[in-house]
């Protein structure tokens, strides 16, 4: 599974990686650590399989939802107004306020951007 997009996620993940060393005192162990990606994107799919794929398709090419992969990046230059919209529900969209904590729904916002967007 290696591919562009999985690259900057993994950036990510060396950052953070970077963060726990330091916080857990710098041993001098160099344990390799597997780029499997970012985990809040691993998160944003599982959370997308379980709750939007129905609507918006496997890979978000649309259905009974609309297109998602590819056009919500164009379309919310924002992600806070991408997120408003899972959040509080749009026409036949449901709201997932109660469904998701705002982080679920930041990971499943990510998820739509950064890897459907990019398929
Ligand atoms: C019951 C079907 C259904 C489910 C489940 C669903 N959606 Fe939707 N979604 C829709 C429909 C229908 C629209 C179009 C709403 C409109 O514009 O009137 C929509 C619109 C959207 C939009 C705005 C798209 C645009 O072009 O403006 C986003 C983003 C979105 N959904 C994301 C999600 C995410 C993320 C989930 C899962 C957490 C989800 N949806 C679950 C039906 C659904």
């Amino acid at each position: 599974m290696r591919s562009p997009r999985i690259l900057a996620a993994g950036l990510t993940l060396v950052a953070g990686v970077t963060l726990i060393a330091a916080c857990s005192g710098g041993g001098s162990s160099s344990s390799p650590v597997a780029p499997t990606g970012d985990p809040v994107l691993v998160e944003g799919q599982q959370i997308y399989s379980q709750n939007c794929s129905s609507c918006h398709g496997a890979s978000g090419q649309g259905g009974y939802g609309k297109k998602l992969a590819g056009v919500v990046t164009e379309k919310y230059p924002n992600i806070d107004d991408q997120i408003a919209v899972i959040t509080n529900g749009k026409g036949a969209m449901p709201s997932f306020s109660k469904k998701l904590s705002a982080e679920q729904i930041t990971a499943v916002t990510r998820y739509t951007r950064e890897v459907l967007g990019n398929n």
